[in-house]
């Protein structure tokens, strides 16, 4: 296969996944045991977790994202435009997913049209300045060690073909500084499937200059090919 075959994503998308693919993505045992640990989704995008976990499971969730100071429409319209952007990218190279979780395109569009709904919906409450924080890597506007567990899905290696290596650095390290807990982060794959190809120069910088004790940890879910394993990095297990 070419690299023409397996196209990169060219801009960051306004994007979210329900809190359903989040539990099987960061392989989250029992969703309820969350109750007693404050959760950062960074970036949260246009995903419903923080949403589902609040507002169906009572969890202190908070969401962040660079977008996060925009009108409610704005994001609608910014998220319904990102849905087509992304889901006629895989349409164009279907064979680097695997359809099982999701059988169909259509039922992929569905998943992200819920997540978008279900989003918009707990953003316009008004809970923008508590649940909806506007925020932007590498550096996040919370104190040491706030969030027991810290999500980070969809951006880091998806999108690592415009990132240079010390941002991906400093990205890690600012969520771990805010996290008292874990870190987990996936995919370890970038938008195109590829691996991140610097994973071990971060392991090893993580490991020897910085202490941080990281594995690479399975999880129950692989939709693009091969992505069935998360990042996690770890302060204070979380009993889970
Ligand atoms: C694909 S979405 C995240 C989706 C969500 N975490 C999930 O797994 O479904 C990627 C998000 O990254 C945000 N973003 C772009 N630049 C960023 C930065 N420097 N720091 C944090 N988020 C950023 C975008 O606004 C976008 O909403």
């Amino acid at each position: 296969m070419t690299n023409t075959d397996r196209p990169e994503l060219d801009r960051i998308a306004f994007y979210g996944r329900t809190l359903s693919e989040y539990i099987r993505m960061f392989r989250i045992d029992y969703i309820d045991h969350l109750k007693k640990y404050k959760i950062l989704d960074c970036p949260s995008g246009a995903s419903s977790f923080v949403a589902e976990a609040h507002n169906k499971h009572g969890i202190n969730t908070v969401g962040c994202d660079p977008l996060f100071d925009n009108d409610p429409k704005i994001l609608q319209e910014q998220g319904e435009k990102d849905i087509e952007y992304v889901v006629e990218g895989m349409s164009r190279s279907l064979d680097l997913y695997k359809w099982d979780f999701y059988s169909s395109l259509e039922e992929l569009r569905n998943y992200r049209k819920l997540a978008l709904k279900q989003f918009i919906s707990d953003y316009k409450l008004g809970t923008g300045k508590t649940r909806y924080v506007k925020a932007q890597l590498p550096k996040l506007p919370f104190d040491d060690r706030s969030f027991d567990l810290v999500l980070c899905g969809h951006f880091l290696f998806s999108y690592a073909h415009k990132f240079e290596f010390p941002f991906i650095l400093s990205s890690v390290i600012e969520l771990f500084r805010v996290c008292s807990g874990e870190v987990r982060i996936y995919p370890l794959q970038k938008s195109s499937s590829r691996p991140y190809e610097r994973m071990p120069d971060l392991l090893y910088v993580l490991k020897k200059q910085y202490g941080i004790a990281c594995d690479i940890v399975p999880v129950p879910f692989e939709f693009q090919k091969d992505s069935n394993k998360m990042l996690c990095l770890t302060r204070n297990a979380l009993d889970q």
